[in-house]
């Protein structure tokens, strides 16, 4: 394999691999950032919607309270925290698309709160860690990647149990509305359930696929043009050259085309080797005692 074949194929290896690592590296940095992004996203809503939740619970509940004094009845938009924040939570879907909120619950009075496989794995691993305050990663939902922050939700007050502990007890108008078999016999200090955020990220890690396939692609244009851009080059100025030398050389031995100078003005290695030639076939023509017809000033110089 000649010199060029072999300088070009280290480069183009080299090269290539340089291409994938940069490329894969710009996929993994994208994801970070996405995630990093959807993070902040997710938190910034979940604090919101807490918020909303905890505004209710210290400042109208306690006035509601006030004003219902008959206990069996019950209206959610205005009794139940976890149904005011579902209600707005859905108001707010209606506009927002990459989002979703539920209040994931292992026996919830509000059908649509039951906890989903995965979602039950979050709420065990809070049930089995009681000192746990939040948990986020990545899940599939429905074929789309998402990133999710959950909150565990337990029963430390005894008024939760109000509602939620003997069905019997509970005010009349929400037996009626969500029936008696779900939702209840809860017991203090149960984990019940895992409030939960998810942010869509199958986009942005499609888009981070995408841009590093673009530098991947770059990548690989770059590294052809530049192969034969060298290709080119050895071939004028290294390969091209050493086989015109190694013709006179072999012309010197056999003492062929003595007057043909082999005399170089470039100052490179090349340009060097040739002139050391042309030296050897002055060299030659004075042990043969033979003259050229076109001596030039050059060759008497050398001589
Ligand atoms: C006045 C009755 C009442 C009280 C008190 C109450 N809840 Fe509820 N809770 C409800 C109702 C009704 C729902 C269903 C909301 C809906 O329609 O989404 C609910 C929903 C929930 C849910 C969502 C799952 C489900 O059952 O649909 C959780 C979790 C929850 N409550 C926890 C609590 C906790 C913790 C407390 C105490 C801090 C509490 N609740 C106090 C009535 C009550």
């Amino acid at each position: 394999m000649g010199i060029r074949a072999k300088f070009i194929i280290i480069i183009s290896v080299l090269s290539l691999l340089a291409t994938l690592a940069i490329g894969y590296t710009s996929y993994m940095l994208s994801r970070q950032t996405a995630l990093a992004d959807a993070k902040s996203k997710g938190a910034m809503l979940f604090n919101y919607v807490e918020a909303g939740g905890t505004f209710f619970a210290k400042y109208q509940k306690p006035k509601i309270d006030e004003l219902v004094t008959d206990k069996d009845r019950f209206i959610p938009e205005l009794m139940s925290k976890f149904a005011v924040k579902r209600m707005q939570y859905d108001l707010f879907a209606k506009t927002q698309e990459g989002y979703q909120f539920k209040q994931a619950t292992i026996d919830p009075l509000w059908p649509d709160n039951k906890a989903d496989a995965e979602e039950l794995k979050i709420i065990q691993y809070f049930v089995s860690n009681p000192g746990a305050k939040n948990k986020e990663g990545i899940i599939e939902r429905g074929g789309e990647k998402f990133f999710y922050e959950a909150l565990p939700v337990r029963i430390e007050k005894d008024y939760c149990l109000e509602c939620h502990g003997d069905p019997d007890t509970a005010p009349k108008e929400q037996q009626d509305i969500y029936g008696v078999d779900h939702g209840y016999n809860w017991k203090l200090n149960d984990t019940v359930g895992a409030s939960m955020i998810y942010v869509s990220i199958t986009q942005a890690f499609a888009m981070a696929q995408q841009s590093a396939l673009k530098i991947f692609f770059i990548g690989i244009g770059c590294l052809l043009v530049t192969i034969v851009c060298i290709w080119i080059f050895l071939d004028r100025a290294v390969v091209g050259p050493i086989i015109r030398l190694s013709e006179t050389a072999k012309n010197i031995s056999i003492g062929k085309n003595l007057c043909d100078s082999a005399h170089s003005e470039t100052k490179d290695e090349i340009g060097v080797l040739a002139n050391s030639i042309d030296r050897l076939r002055i060299s030659v023509n004075k042990l043969l005692k033979r003259t050229c017809p076109n001596q030039n000033q050059d060759d008497q110089k050398k001589e």
